[in-house]
This record gives structure tokens, sequence and C-alpha cells, in this order.
């Protein structure tokens, strides 16, 4: 028991943290765009996704509950690992490895903070309706007769507004450069592939990255310019 908490309370036991919350995130993220992009194949499939994905029922409870989870583990390891590194910042014989460190890691704190209120506003918008309860109401009748949550509509809706489909694309940048360090840096601190592999994770990390970017900015990009209605 002391042992696993000394182990926590380490730096490299929050590292480990930090890489499987935000795994499971990457994880989703990726699930997620997957499941969203069905948004180009029309309203019928879409909502049925959408339809199928609350049929879930206590699954979908599970796998909500394991997501807040990671991220408040992975929030407060953040916060934790942030002190930590202020602190050692003064250590003068190590001065460039701390600065570089330092560094990376002060990036990836505020990308965090903005990827955060990201959640936080996507979540008012799409699942609790908050922000635009206009875009919220609509109702789809699915082939076999099921009348549905139209969120089909709610994203065209959305999206073809300026400021939403902007602050999207926005946010997606900040998305892709927290994943493309956040994966390089992953399997550094988990030690799974040899330092010689380094260059080739890094440039799998951007294209990785660059996957979620192009496949999530596609439906703003696509539903603003009308391409899909
Ligand atoms: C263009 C990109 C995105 C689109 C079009 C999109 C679309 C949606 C929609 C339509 C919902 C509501 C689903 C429903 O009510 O059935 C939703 C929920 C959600 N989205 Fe996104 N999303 C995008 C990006 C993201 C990203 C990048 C993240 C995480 C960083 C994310 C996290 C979530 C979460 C956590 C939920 C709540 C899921 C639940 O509780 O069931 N989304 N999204």
């Amino acid at each position: 028991m002391t042992l696993s908490l000394d182990f926590f309370r380490s730096s490299i036991g929050k590292k480990i943290i930090m890489a499987i919350t935000g795994f499971i995130w990457f994880g989703f993220v990726i699930a997620h765009m997957l499941g969203n992009l069905q948004v180009f194949q029309g309203p019928e499939k879409l909502n049925a996704y959408a339809k199928f994905l609350k049929d879930l029922g206590p699954l979908l409870w599970v796998a909500r509950i394991g997501l807040l989870v990671a991220f408040f583990g992975h929030v407060i390891t953040a916060i934790l690992l942030k002190k930590e590194n202020s602190a050692a910042r003064p250590v003068a014989y190590k001065k460039q490895a701390t600065i570089q460190a330092s560094g990376a890691s002060r990036t990836m704190f505020y990308s965090g903070l903005l990827l955060l209120t990201f959640l936080i506003y996507h979540l008012l918008h799409f699942t609790f309706g908050v922000t635009n309860p206009d875009h919220y109401t609509f109702e789809y009748t699915l082939k076999n007769g099921e009348v549905v949550h139209d969120v089909y509509a709610m994203v065209i809706l959305g999206f073809q507004q300026l400021p939403i489909a902007l602050a999207y694309i926005f946010f997606m940048v900040f998305l892709s450069l927290h994943f493309s360090h956040a994966l390089a840096s992953m399997f550094q601190t988990l030690g799974i592939l040899a330092p010689k592999h380094f260059p080739v994770i890094e440039k799998t990390a951007i294209g990785l990255a660059l996957i979620v970017f192009i496949g999530n900015s596609s439906m703003p990009v696509s539903i603003l310019l009308g391409w899909v209605k």
C-alpha cells in the first residue's frame, strides 16, 4: 500500500498516470471522430448511430464514468506535475534540461486548459443543448419508424454558424498539438520502445495528430461551405 502510494507520489508514477489517462481520451477521440464522420453519410446513419449509443444504456454509463475518472486523473496529475516542475526550476546544474522540460510541459498545460474550455462548451452545446437550445429540439423518424433526437440537424445547424465552426477548427489545432506531443512523450515515459525508435514515434504521433485534426475539422469546414446540408 505504502509502496504504491510512493509510486504515485513519484514523478514517474504521475507521468504514467498522465500517459494512461491521456491514452484513454485519445482512444475516445478517435472512436468519437469515426462515429461523427457518419455525418457525411446523411441523417439516417448519424441519427441511428446516436440512438445505438444511447441504447447501450448501462454500458454507456460505464464508458462515461471511465472517461470522467480518466479526465479528473489527468487534470489533477497535470496540476501536481506543474507544481513539481515549478519547484524544480531553480536547480542550477540542470538548467538546460529543466528549461526544455518545463517549456514543453508548460505548453501542454496551457493547451490542456484550452481543451478543457472546449470540452465544457462542447458538452453545453451538443450534449445538454444549453448554448443553442434551438439546435437541440428537432426529432427524426428513422426508417424503422423510431422517433429519435435529430443529432444530424443539431450538428448541421451548429456548424452552419461561422463563429461556432471557426471555434471548433481553432480548438482542433490545439487538440492536435496536445496529442502530437503527448503521444510521443507517452511512449518515452512508459519506456515501451528503445530511444532509437523515438524519431519514428515522433513522426507517428504527428501523423495521428494530423488525422485527428483533418477528420474533426472536415465536419465544420464541409458544413460551413455548404457541402453537407
Ligand atoms: C468536429 C468534432 C466533433 C463533433 C462533430 C462532435 C459531435 C458530438 C455530438 C453530436 C455529441 C452528442 C451526441 C449525442 O447526444 O448523441 C458529442 C458528445 C460528446 N463529445 Fe463530441 N464532437 C466533436 C469533437 C469532440 C472532441 C474533440 C471531444 C473530446 C476532446 C469530444 C467529446 C465529447 C464528449 C465527452 C461527449 C459526450 C458523450 C456522452 O456523454 O455520451 N467531442 N459530440
